[in-house]
């Protein structure tokens, strides 16, 4: 660990965000770090000075560059990263394009736990096609039943599992291992939705043995938005239908400078590997700073990351554990959750609170469990102790003022 090297102010003093607001809302977006903003910043600069098709400027070596750090990140060999807009975007290529066998099985949990972005796209693709779709039920906490999931892929082999690591709403961090295993005994394939887990804590897809796995660089890792990442096993990249055509996704050679496509009037070559899925990428910025972002987040260390985010949550939930009326969701041990507080206050609307906050510069969330309203809170590594206090002050301020 090198949590003893690490100069916590100075990592406070990167994020510009800390000098106006007290942002507690990192399960959406995250802000950027100053050292990622001069990094896009300098190479829009140079792109417009230099290039941008000039020989001068790095283009797809960037792309090529944030594929190798976002494949070291999750522990894969860079031809399995692909690059997105976001993880919806991730969710719908391998929803519309995986091939099932003709008896396909969509698995998921109900849509009050996962998020909709996990949900739609699969619902949409069992409209369309000979899929059947089982929703399974969980736990409060968003356990699911692991003998009754396993009696139903026995029933049903083959198909594809889609699950988040961990919860948007209450936090809770899925066991994907067991469940994978059991997928995979079933024949079945197993896609993480890791939009509220890469960032905030280690996450390692072989540990995990999953097969496919979607996350965003604008949450957790604090890239500039736009940019997202999904992961695809190489051995089963050929299961999913690739969509569109681009110049990047077919054999070509090199004549010196000029780039010969194989293709004809009648028929083409297309390369293996994450490119197939790319068409149209030219996110070139979204590339430099997700790249700078995950060698800013990586210098810190993700477990430290992970650490101090159990810290900050840990605090918040003891100072607001003796608010009147204040019932919390989701797990209470840090260990078995993310960076995600949510609870709700007797006779407070969580809209209402969140409005209020804001008024005073602290920024949370209102979101829900199904149809019930919540207040979440989402603190990451950059946020101070001192910021936690202020708004868990502010929120008994509001309580006191109601009373
Ligand atoms: C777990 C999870 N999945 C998917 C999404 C959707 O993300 P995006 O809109 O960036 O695609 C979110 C957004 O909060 C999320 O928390």
């Amino acid at each position: 660990m090198k949590t003893m090297q690490i100069n916590q102010i100075s990592i406070n003093e990167e994020f510009p965000i800390n000098k106006w607001i007290n942002y507690l809302n990192n399960a959406a977006y995250c802000p950027v770090p100053r050292k990622v903003l001069q990094k896009n910043a300098s190479y829009l600069q140079e792109y417009s000075e230099m290039g941008p098709d000039s020989g001068f400027v790095k283009l797809d070596e960037y792309v090529e560059e944030a594929r190798y750090a976002a494949s070291a990140l999750i522990n894969c060999n860079p031809e399995e990263i692909v690059f997105t807009e976001s993880i919806t975007h991730g969710i719908n290529l391998i929803a519309e394009g995986y091939k099932f066998s003709q008896k396909g099985n969509i698995i998921l949990r109900e849509s009050s736990k996962d998020h909709v972005a996990n949900f739609l796209p699969w619902l949409k693709r069992s409209k369309e096609n000979n899929v059947k779709i089982k929703v399974t039920g969980s736990n409060d906490e968003g356990d699911i039943d692991l003998d009754r999931l396993e009696i139903y892929m026995r029933n049903n082999p083959s198909g594809i599992l889609s699950v988040s690591h961990a919860l948007y709403n209450i936090g809770t961090i899925l066991d994907v291992e067991t469940i994978a295993e059991i997928a995979h005994k079933h024949n079945f394939r197993i896609f993480v939705d890791a939009g509220q887990t890469v960032g905030c804590l280690p996450v390692d897809v072989k540990k995990l043995n999953c097969d496919f796995m979607a996350f965003s660089g604008y949450k957790w890792l604090c890239s500039p938005p736009g940019i997202g990442v999904l992961y695809i096993k190489k051995e089963i990249q050929k299961e999913v239908n690739y969509f569109g055509m681009d110049v990047r996704s077919l054999e070509s050679e090199k004549e010196g400078v000029r780039v010969i496509l194989k293709f004809t009037d009648k028929d083409y070559s297309l390369k293996d590997g994450p490119k197939r899925f790319e068409a149209g990428f030219r996110n070139y910025t979204g590339a430099v700073g997700l790249l700078e972002a995950i060698r800013f987040i990586t210098n810190y260390g993700i477990e430290n990351v992970r650490s101090r985010n159990i810290l900050l949550t840990s605090r918040a939930r003891q100072s607001l554990s003796d608010v009147t009326g204040i019932e919390f969701y989701g797990p209470e041990e840090g260990n078995r959750r993310t960076s995600i507080i949510s609870f709700n206050i007797r006779n407070v609307k969580p809209s209402e609170l969140v409005a209020y906050l804001l008024e005073k510069n602290c920024v949370m969330a209102a979101r829900e469990i199904g149809s019930l309203g919540i207040v979440r809170i989402s603190p990451h590594y950059y946020n101070t102790e001192e910021q936690i206090d202020q708004c868990i002050s502010f929120i008994k301020e509001f309580i006191n003022e109601k009373e």
